[in-house]
């Protein structure tokens, strides 16, 4: 269509953002947008930015330096900032940088229709609010086209557990869950759209507690509510604090069907003290019971798990705590980071460890980390397991989907599709994935 307005949109960070850029596409497609793969003709450029890890705020200003030749060519030409750095630095932006037309917060992207209407011939708009209303009722209302077999669906935002060293208390605001019948609506429609694995994201997931005819409900009720819905598969959820797997959570693991046995809970560092510093309200014996108590559960539970290493005070000691608890879990995979300061955050103004020891620190965890991951994967070598398709390989002929345990796996064959939920008997394990052969489908007889 050649009058349709084309949307670049580039995410950053988390899964949330992932969500989020896929809502606000489909509230711009309302404004006449299709999105497009390159910022070169495009008319708007989004960038649905992330503020939990280092200089997050300055890499968001040369990434728009980077457009000042594309917007000098084409006045016309929209640029929005959303997501977290958006909501932190929210005037900031337009002060600093003249060729933005839009700042959005992440608790606004309903209006974003509206704010850009407002844009253009020199006019701006920001919106870095927390308004009263939920932003998730406005979002609600999308046309109804086909999807991914696998998508996320946001559940709960925002977080009050004020980890010493984390923005998101800040930069998305406090806890709240959205109600039962408002994630059960979306997710029939998602799976009308053909998505058969929802994976419930939050910032502190398993703090839900969202309200229900029947009286709040906690992660866990909502899970067996999302269970009862037909074409409905697989479920998932991320991210989760510790101290919210409640026992009822714990149970769901073991008597939940639909609820994959995956499950990234982070640890951050296996030393007392530097928990404590943390201020992350749990210890690492507490952390190894309730990963032994959910284990007993599933016991073929896959876990994923955060680590920071270097926060300030982190002694070597305090890192070979963290490499000790990293032994004793066992961690199917996992993401690790160095500790750099957030402003604003309670552990930015302590002093830092230097940081050639924490490069180091993280050179040896990832190391272990990575060998953990390899034997995980290497253990399902023989095994059969079910696998959702999700998108073409890069192989002719190759399929790529993820088995119950979150793990890649790849396969060739010409009677697989999309979407397809398959047998397959693990061959092989890749660097990061795993190469299977689909396992013949017991044939349906021909009748008339
Ligand atoms: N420095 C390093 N890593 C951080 N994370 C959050 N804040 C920081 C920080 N200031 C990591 C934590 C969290 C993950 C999403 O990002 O491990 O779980
Ligand atoms: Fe940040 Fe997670 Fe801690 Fe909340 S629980 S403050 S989101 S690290």
């Amino acid at each position: 269509m050649s009058d349709a307005k084309k949307l670049f949109v580039k995410t950053y960070g988390c899964q949330m953002n992932v969500y989020d850029s896929e809502r606000m596409a489909e509230v711009l497609a309302g404004a006449g947008y299709v999105e497009t793969d390159t910022a070169d003709d495009a008319d708007m450029i989004l960038l649905n930015t992330c503020h939990i890890r280092e200089k997050a705020a300055e890499k968001v200003y040369s990434e728009l330096g980077r457009f000042k030749g594309l917007k000098a060519a084409r006045p016309d030409l929209k640029i929005a900032v959303a997501g977290c750095v958006a909501q932190a630095e929210g005037e900031e932006i337009v002060r600093r940088q003249p060729m933005v037309d839009l700042v959005v917060g992440p608790q606004s992207y309903h209006r974003l229709a509206e704010l850009e209407a407002r844009t253009g011939g020199g006019a701006r708009a920001v919106d870095t609010e927390f308004p009263e209303e939920d932003k998730f009722d406005r979002l609600s209302a999308r046309p109804k086209a086909r999807r991914a077999p696998a998508a996320f669906l946001t559940v709960q935002e925002g977080c009050d557990k004020f980890c010493a060293f984390c923005v998101v208390p800040y930069t998305r605001g406090a806890e709240a869950s959205r109600p039962v019948a408002a994630i059960l609506a979306e997710a029939r429609d998602l799976v009308e759209r053909g998505v058969r694995e929802i994976t419930l994201l939050g910032q502190n997931v398993n703090a839900y507690h969202g309200a229900a005819e029947t009286g709040d409900l906690g992660l866990a009720g909502l899970i067996r509510r999302l269970a009862d819905i037909d074409g409905l598969d697989r479920i998932r959820y991320t991210t989760s604090h510790p101290n919210d797997m409640d026992d009822d959570l714990i149970a769901a693991h073991g008597n939940c069907e639909k609820l994959m046995p995956y499950l990234h809970l982070p640890v951050q560092s296996g030393s007392d003290r530097i928990l404590g510093a943390m201020n992350r309200k749990h210890d690492a014996r507490s952390y190894l019971r309730l990963v032994e108590r959910i284990r007993a559960a599933r016991p073929d539970l896959l876990l994923s798990g955060d680590f920071i290493v270097g926060f300030p005070g982190e002694t070597e000691a305090d890192f070979e705590a963290t490499m000790d608890l990293v032994r004793a879990v066992g961690y199917g995979q996992a993401y690790s980071f160095k500790y750099s300061p957030r402003p604003g955050t309670p552990a930015a103004d302590r002093a830092h460890v230097d940081e050639a020891v924490k490069a180091d620190r993280l050179a040896r965890l990832q190391a272990l980390l990575k060998e953990q991951q390899q034997a995980a994967q290497a253990a399902m070598v023989g095994k059969t397991v079910s696998v959702l398709f999700e998108r073409q390989g890069r192989m002719p002929g190759q399929l790529v989907g993820k088995s119950e345990h979150l793990q890649a796996v790849h396969v060739t064959g010409d009677d697989v599709r999309i979407g397809d939920i398959r047998k397959v008997r693990i061959v092989r394990s890749d660097p990061n994935s795993l190469a299977g052969e689909l396992v013949p489908e017991p044939q349906a007889s021909p009748a008339a």
